[in-house]
């Protein structure tokens, strides 16, 4: 593998909608130290997403384009990297909801079955999102996701682990990202070597 292959496109999920949220944060920190071999985009969309329903002729059709663009997105991308906070000593209910949703069958299949995803998670507390990150790790086996085990990744005490602006992450939480997403484009290669071999070689 070289670097002149495309990257692989790996969609970020934050699980708070929260304007100001550590683990929307913590994905910008994971794009920004993440190697060149990985393209890492924001998805902004989860707030559209409605409240899960089997029977989903219930649902407002408008209200389905939000599922919709979320599987789109999953479906397309090579992988996942979702930052969970911690409610409750579990997942939030955003998330549980999307993935939920994301678990149907549907016209691109069922898109969590074998998607190498990659798991962190922050929260203001001391256990850095350990439960919420063990019952996500959970919910996607269920859903057929295929979650890379290590490295873990833990961020505590969020609020001090990022400059004043929010923006960048403190020196060991860079090296740390940049471990983690490094060991992501391995999961992604190992798990997916077709993804990569099978795109155009650019220059
Ligand atoms: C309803 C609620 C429950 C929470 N429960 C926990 C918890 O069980 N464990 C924990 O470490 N933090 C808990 N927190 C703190 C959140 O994890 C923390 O506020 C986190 O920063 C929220 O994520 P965000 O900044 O990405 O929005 C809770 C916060 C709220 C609002």
């Amino acid at each position: 593998m070289t670097a002149s292959h495309p990257p692989f496109r790996v969609l970020c999920l934050p699980g708070s909608l929260r304007r100001d949220s550590w683990n929307r944060r913590l994905l910008w920190a994971a794009a920004a130290h993440a190697p060149a071999t990985l393209s890492l985009e924001l998805y902004e969309g989860l707030g559209e997403v409605p409240l899960f329903d089997e029977d989903s002729a219930r649902t407002r059709p408008e209200d389905l384009a939000g599922v919709d663009a979320l599987r789109s997105a999953v479906a397309a991308a090579d992988g996942l990297l979702i930052a969970t906070p911690e409610y409750n000593q579990s997942l939030p209910g955003v998330l549980k909801n999307a993935l939920d949703w994301l678990s149907l069958d549907s016209p691109q299949g069922e898109v969590l079955e074998q998607k190498p995803v990659a798991i962190t998670g922050a929260s203001t507390g001391p256990w850095g999102t350990r439960l919420a990150q063990t019952a996500l790790r959970q919910v996607l086996h269920a859903c057929g996701a295929l979650v890379m085990p290590t490295p873990t990744l833990f961020v505590a005490s969020a609020a001090s682990r990022f400059d004043a602006d929010g923006r960048h992450a403190d020196e060991a939480l860079a090296v740390s990202l940049h471990r983690m997403t490094t060991a992501l484009d391995r999961w992604i290669a190992q798990l997916r070597p077709e993804t990569r071999d099978a795109r155009p070689v650019c220059g």
